[in-house]
C-alpha cells in the first residue's frame, strides 16, 4: 500500500508497517461519528475565528469547506481512507484537499484526544435521546397491552411454580415499571453526557486564548468539564450508557422468556404473530419464537460491551491512553441492539393472541387459593402459622385423592378447623383471590385500574412540551 506521509509523521524516519495501520486504524467504526466530528470542528473553527486566533476570513474558509464535506458524506461520497487512520484525519485531510494548506489551521488549540470525546459525546446525546423515543412507544403499547386484558387471569408464578393468581395486566405493568425506570435512568444520564471536553486539548489545556463556553454553547452541551484531564481520560458517560443497556436488555430478555414458555405447547397461553416468528426448514409444522430468543440472546452481547468497557478502562493510567478507542464499537452495536429490539417489541405486542381461557384454566389449578383459605383462618383469629399448617393439610389431604381444595365438602374442612363456614367457598373462587388483593399495587382489579391510569397519566405528562 503506497502511504502518503502520516500527518502526525515529522518525526518519524521509516513509514509504518502496513500490518500496524491496519491494526491501529479505527475509521470502519468512528466514521459512525462523522457528522459529530465535522460539527465539533465547525464550533471549533468559529470560537478560533471569534477570539482572533484566526482570522474571520480563515474561519470562513474552513467553515466553508468542512460543510462541503457535510454534504458529501450524507450524500454518501465521501470517500474513506483507512489509511487515514481515523474519522478526524480522514475529514481533516480531505479539508486541506479542498481548501488548501489552510486546512492545516483546523487543528489549532485542539488535540484528537478532546476531539473524539467531543464527538462521542454528541454521538451519545442523540443516540440517548432515540432509545428515550423508542422506550417511550414501548411502555405506550405496554399500557395498551395491559388495558386490552384487564379481565384475564393467569397464573403468578414464584420459583416458576403456581403461587397464586394475578391478571395478566398486573404482570405486564410490571414490565411497564421496569422500563420507566430504565428511560428514567437514559434521561438523567444526559446531564452528565452533556459536558464539553472540547477545550481540554491532548490532556493539558491549551495557551490560545480559546472560549470553551463558546463551543460548548454552539454545540448544545449544558457545561464545561472542570478538569482538562478528566475531559479527554474519563469514560464513565459509556460506562454509564452501556451499563443502562444491559439493564434495559436483561429486561427485554426476562420479557423474551416469558413469550418463549408462555407460546410453548405445554403452557399455550399465549400465539405470536406469523410476521414476527419463523419456520423451521425441516420440521413443517414449526413456528419458532426466534424474535424473542435473538433478544434473550444478543442480552449476553450487551452485556459483554458493558464488561468489555469496564475491563478497557480499569487499568488505564491518566490521562488519554490508546487502549480508550476501544470504546466505541461497543457503545454503536449496543445503542443499536436496544433500539431494534425495543422498535421489534413495540410492534409485536399489538399484535399477540393472549388464549384467556388456557390462562385462567392454569390459574385455577394447583392450589393457588390455598393462601386464602390461611388468610380466611387468619381473619377470624387463628395465628397465621397455624392456618398455614391447617391450610397444608388440607391441600396435601387434597394431594392424595386428586382433588381442588374448593371441591372439599364443608364437613371435611372442619375435620380440620371448626372455624370454616360455608362462606369459604366464595372466598376460594379464582376472581375473588384476585380480587382480594387490594393492598396499593396489588392485584386486585381496582389497583390494576389504578395502575393503567397512573400509566397514561404519565405517558401524557411526558408528551407534553417541558415533558421528560
Ligand atoms: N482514534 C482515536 C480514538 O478513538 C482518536 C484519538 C487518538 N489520539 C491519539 N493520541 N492517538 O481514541
Amino acid at each position: 500500500m503506497a502511504q502518503d506521509k502520516r500527518m502526525w509523521g515529522g518525526r518519524f524516519t521509516e513509514v509504518t508497517d502496513h500490518q500496524v495501520a491496519d491494526f491501529t486504524a479505527s475509521v470502519e467504526v468512528d466514521r459512525t461519528m462523522a457528522l459529530e466530528d465535522v460539527h465539533g470542528s465547525i464550533a471549533h473553527v468559529v470560537m478560533l475565528g471569534a477570539q482572533g486566533i484566526l482570522t474571520e476570513d480563515e474561519a470562513r474558509r474552513i467553515v466553508q469547506g468542512l460543510r462541503g464535506i457535510e454534504t458529501d458524506i450524507q450524500a454518501g461520497c465521501f470517500r474513506w481512507r483507512n489509511d487515514l487512520e481515523d474519522v478526524h484525519m480522514n475529514i481533516e485531510h480531505a479539508l486541506t484537499d479542498r481548501i488548501g494548506p489552510l486546512g492545516g489551521k483546523l487543528h489549532t488549540a485542539r488535540s484528537r484526544n478532546d476531539q473524539v470525546a467531543t464527538d462521542l459525546r454528541l454521538w451519545l446525546r442523540k443516540a440517548v435521546q432515540e432509545i428515550i423515543h423508542a422506550l417511550q412507544a414501548f411502555r405506550t403499547v405496554l399500557v395498551d397491552l395491559a388495558e386490552t386484558h384487564l379481565d384475564v387471569i393467569m397464573p403468578g408464578y414464584t420459583h416458576l411454580q403456581v403461587a397464586q393468581p394475578v391478571l395478566l395486566a398486573h404482570h405486564i405493568l410490571a414490565y411497564y415499571e421496569m422500563f420507566t425506570r430504565d428511560e428514567a435512568r437514559f434521561g438523567e444520564s444526559l446531564k452528565r453526557i452533556g459536558v464539553s471536553p472540547l477545550g481540554a486539548g491532548a490532556l493539558a489545556g491549551t495557551g490560545f486564548p480559546i472560549d470553551r463556553r463558546k463551543t460548548a454553547a454552539l454545540l448544545g452541551f449544558t457545561a464545561v468539564s472542570r478538569n482538562s484531564m478528566d475531559a479527554v481520560a474519563s469514560r464513565d458517560f459509556t460506562m454509564e450508557f452501556l451499563s443502562h443497556c444491559a439493564i434495559a436488555m436483561v429486561h427485554l430478555s426476562r420479557l423474551s422468556e416469558e413469550l418463549i414458555l408462555w407460546s410453548s405447547q405445554e403452557f399455550g397461553f399465549v400465539t405470536l404473530p406469523d410476521s414476527h416468528t419463523t419456520g423451521s426448514s425441516i420440521m413443517p409444522q414449526k413456528k419458532n419464537p426466534d424474535v424473542c430468543e435473538l433478544v434473550r440472546g444478543k442480552t449476553g452481547g450487551v452485556c459483554g460491551n458493558l464488561m468489555a468497557q469496564l475491563m478497557m478502562m480499569k487499568g488505564l493510567p491518566l490521562a488519554y491512553n490508546r487502549d480508550m478507542q476501544e470504546d466505541k464499537a461497543g457503545v454503536f452495536e449496543a445503542q443499536r441492539t436496544l433500539l431494534n429490539a425495543l422498535q421489534l417489541y413495540a410492534s409485536m405486542l399489538p399484535t399477540l393472541q393472549v388464549h384467556a381461557d388456557r390462562m385462567r384454566e392454569a390459574a385455577g389449578r394447583s392450589y393457588s387459593n390455598a393462601t386464602d383459605l390461611a388468610d380466611y383462618l387468619a381473619r377470624k383469629g387463628t395465628p397465621f402459622r397455624e392456618a398455614h399448617e391447617v391450610t397444608g393439610r388440607l391441600v396435601a389431604l387434597c394431594l392424595k385423592e386428586g382433588l381442588a381444595l374448593e371441591s372439599l365438602t364443608l364437613e371435611r374442612m372442619q375435620t380440620l378447623s371448626s372455624l370454616i363456614d360455608a362462606d369459604i367457598y366464595e372466598h376460594l373462587a379464582l376472581a375473588q383471590v384476585v380480587n382480594a388483593r387490594t393492598s396499593y399495587g396489588g392485584t386486585a382489579r381496582a389497583q390494576v385500574e389504578a395502575q393503567v391510569s397512573r400509566a397514561r397519566q404519565a405517558l401524557k405528562e411526558q408528551r407534553q412540551p417541558g415533558g421528560g
